[in-house]
C-alpha cells in the first residue's frame, strides 16, 4: 500500500500538454483585435473572485492603441469571439473587463489525465539549453555554520531543485570561506597552544576558541601579529607545514559541516571554495591595471566605483599586500562565466552583503567578459532570522549550533508525534522528517527578503501554514486512498462528478503547478510554492470536509478518490522541491 501513489505511475510516461487556456484566448484576440498574441497574453489575469471567470482581459489595456472606450472594446471582442476549441465555456463582459469561464469538464479531464499517466506532474524542458550557477550555503572554515548560512543552503537548494526541474542545467557551487588572512592567525594559535584543544573532537569551538585567543595577543602584541601574516604568507606560498594545518582545518570543518548537510539533504556539484582562485587573481588585477581602472588609494589598489553611483570603493588588493573577498569573487565570475558559460549566476546570501555584491557586480562590467554574464548575475538576498526575543548573534550566545537546532526540531517533532500517534511505527524516521521539513519550510513560506521569526510552536503546528500541516495533509490523503483500495485509472472515470466549485478549487490550483514553478524562477522566490502548496492543502481540506469521499455511488467516489490522489501528488513533488522529505504515516 506504500506505493499506492508511486504505482499508478508506470502505466503510461508520454509526456503531454494540457491545453494553454490563456494561449488559446490571446490566440482567438489577436485574430479579433490584431495585436499581437504575445503582447495579449501579458494583458490577461486571474480574478481573484472566480465569479469574474478563471480568466479576464481587461480592455483598458488596449484603448489607446484601438482608440475606443474600454467597454466597446470588451463588447466587440464578446460578440466575434468564437468558443470552439479553446476550453472555454463561455465568457461574459463587466464594464471594461472580458471575464472568461473554463469547461469545467475540460479542466478536469486536462489535469487528470496529465498528472495520473505522467511520471512526473510538471516536469518540463523550459530550461532546456540554459545555464544557470547557484552560489549558495558558503559556510566558513573554523567558525560555526550559523542560521544564516542555513538558510542560504535551504534557499539555494529548493532554487537548485526547481531549476532542474525545469530542464535547467544547473550547476550548484558551494564557494566555501577557506581563505584569507584569519588563516595566518589560527596557524600561529594553533603552534602555540594546539595541544591544549581537542580539535578532532569539537572541531569547530576549538578552533574557534583558538582563533579568539590569538586575535587577543594579535592585538597586544605586533610581533604575534607579524608572525600571523607570514603564516599567511608561507600558506600561499605552499609551505608545507602551513598547507598541512590549513588543510586539516578545512577537513576538520567540512566533517562537521556534513552532519548538517547530511540532516538537511543538501548536493553540490562544486565544491571550489575562495581559496580555489588563489592563482586565478593575477588575472583580474592585470585586466583592472590594463583598463586604466585601478588607483591606489592608502596604499591599497582600489577601484573607483563614484561613476556608477556606489560610494564605497571595490578593494582589490590591500594595503598590507593580500587579497579581499571581493578579488576572490572577481576571479570566480571570469572562471564561472568561462567553465559554466552561465545565462545566469545566483548568489544566495543576507542582505548584509548587499553592498559587496553590487561592486563585484559593477567591477564585472570592466573586466572584459561578454555582456551576457554581466547581465546575468543577481544577488539573491534574503533576511535575517530573528528569535521571538531579537536577533540571533553569536556575540549575546544567543546563536544556536545549527546541528543542534535541527536535533532540537526532531526532537519537537517527536513529543508532538508520541503525543497524537503512540502507536506509529518509525517514529524516529517520522520525527527527522517532521521536525527537519518544518525548519526548511519555515525558512521558504515568507518572501525571502523579510526578516524571519523562528518560533519554534509555530514552525512545528499541525494546523498552521507550515511544513508539518503540508506533510500532514499528505499522510491524510494517503490514508484515504488505502481505503478506497487504490486509485481508480483515469479512463474510468466520469469527470462530470468534479464539477463543485471545492473539486474545481484544486483543480484549477493543480492546473496551474508548472506556472507557480517558473514564477519562481522568474523572482527566484521559492516561497511562491510554499505559498502555493498551503493554498492547495487548504483548497483540499475544504474539497474533503465539504464532499465525502467513501460514498456509496461507484461513479462519485472513484472521481474523487482520484482527485486526492492528484493532490497528494502535487503536494509531494512540491515539497521534495522545496527540499523536504514526505513521511507515509505521521
Ligand atoms: N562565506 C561567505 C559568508 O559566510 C558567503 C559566500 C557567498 N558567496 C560568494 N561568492 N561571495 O558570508
Amino acid at each position: 500500500m506504500d506505493n499506492i501513489l508511486e504505482g499508478l505511475d508506470k502505466r503510461d510516461r508520454r509526456g503531454m500538454e494540457m491545453i494553454n487556456f490563456k494561449l488559446k484566448i490571446a490566440e482567438k484576440l489577436e485574430g479579433i483585435v490584431n495585436i499581437d498574441k504575445k503582447e495579449l497574453e501579458t494583458y490577461i489575469e486571474i480574478p481573484k473572485d472566480s465569479k469574474n471567470g478563471d480568466y479576464s482581459f481587461p480592455c483598458f489595456k488596449l484603448a489607446k492603441e484601438l482608440k475606443k472606450a474600454p467597454p466597446i472594446i470588451a463588447n466587440e471582442i464578446k460578440e466575434k469571439f468564437n468558443l470552439e476549441k479553446t476550453g472555454l465555456e463561455k465568457l461574459e463582459v463587466i464594464g471594461g473587463f472580458v471575464n472568461f469561464f473554463v469547461d469545467k469538464k475540460i479542466l478536469s479531464e486536462e489535469v487528470l489525465k496529465k498528472i495520473t499517466l505522467e511520471e512526473e506532474y510538471g516536469r518540463s524542458k523550459v530550461g532546456e539549453g540554459k545555464n544557470i550557477v547557484i552560489d549558495y550555503s558558503a559556510p566558513n572554515i573554523a567558525k560555526p555554520f550559523h542560521i544564516g548560512h542555513l538558510r542560504s543552503t535551504v534557499i539555494g537548494g529548493a532554487l537548485s531543485n526547481i531549476y532542474k526541474f525545469l530542464g535547467y542545467n544547473v550547476t550548484g557551487i558551494n564557494h566555501l570561506g577557506d581563505y584569507g588572512t584569519q588563516f595566518g592567525k589560527l596557524i600561529e594559535g594553533y603552534k602555540l597552544w594546539g595541544d591544549e584543544y581537542d580539535i578532532d573532537k569539537d572541531p569547530i569551538n576549538e578552533l574557534t576558541k583558538i582563533y579568539i585567543r590569538i586575535n587577543n595577543l594579535c592585538k597586544e602584541d605586533e610581533k604575534v601579529l607579524e608572525e600571523c601574516r607570514n603564516n599567511f604568507k608561507k600558506l600561499e606560498e605552499g609551505d608545507p607545514y602551513c598547507v598541512e594545518l590549513w588543510e586539516r582545518f578545512k577537513s576538520v570543518s567540512l566533517k562537521e559541516f556534513q552532519k548538517v548537510y547530511d540532516l538537511l539533504g543538501s548536493k553540490f556539484e562544486s565544491w571550489n571554495g575562495e581559496a580555489f582562485y588563489k592563482d586565478k587573481m593575477q588575472e583580474v588585477i592585470d585586466i583592472l591595471e590594463k583598463s586604466g581602472k585601478l588607483t591606489t588609494s592608502q596604499g591599497a589598489k582600489i577601484v573607483d566605483l563614484s561613476d556608477d553611483g556606489i560610494d564605497t570603493p571595490c578593494i582589490i588588493i590591500k594595503s598590507n599586500g593580500s587579497s579581499t573577498y571581493a578579488t576572490r569573487d572577481l576571479a570566480a565570475i571570469l572562471y564561472r562565466a568561462r567553465t559554466y558559460d552561465f545565462d545566469k549566476a545566483l548568489y544566495v546570501t543576507s542582505y548584509e552583503q548587499i553592498l559587496h555584491f553590487k561592486q563585484i557586480f559593477t567591477v564585472a562590467k570592466y573586466l572584459g567578459l561578454d555582456d551576457k554574464y554581466v547581465k546575468g548575475l543577481k544577488h539573491v538576498s534574503f533576511g535575517m532570522v530573528l528569535l521571538p526575543t531579537g536577533k540571533m548573534s553569536t556575540r549575546e550566545g544567543t546563536s544556536i549550533k545549527l546541528e543542534d537546532l535541527l536535533n532540537e526540531a526532531i526532537e519537537r517533532a517527536k513529543k508532538v508525534i508520541e503525543q497524537k500517534n503512540p502507536d506509529l511505527e518509525n517514529k524516529e524516521e517520522t520525527a527527522r522528517k517532521v521536525g527537519v521539513g518544518a525548519v526548511i519550510f519555515n525558512d521558504l513560506s515568507n518572501n525571502r527578503v523579510k526578516d524571519e521569526i523562528f518560533d519554534w510552536d509555530t514552525i512545528l503546528n499541525f494546523q498552521g501554514e507550515t511544513g508539518p500541516y503540508i506533510q500532514y495533509t499528505y499522510v491524510r490523503i494517503k490514508s484515504v486512498l488505502e481505503k478506497a483500495n487504490g486509485v481508480p485509472h483515469f479512463k474510468d472515470i466520469d469527470v462530470g462528478n468534479l464539477n463543485d466549485n471545492y473539486s474545481q478549487e484544486v483543480l484549477k490550483l493543480i492546473y496551474n503547478f508548472e506556472n507557480i514553478l517558473i514564477a519562481v524562477t522568474e523572482k527566484e522566490e521559492p516561497s511562491i510554492l510554499s505559498r502555493y502548496l498551503i493554498d492547495l492543502a487548504k483548497a483540499y481540506s475544504s474539497f474533503y470536509n465539504e464532499n465525502k469521499i467513501m460514498v456509496e455511488d461507484k461513479q462519485v467516489k472513484d472521481a474523487r478518490v482520484i482527485l486526492s490522489y492528484a493532490t497528494a501528488k502535487v503536494l509531494k513533488e512540491g515539497a521534495t522541491l522545496l527540499g523536504m522529505e514526505m513521511p507515509d504515516r505521521m
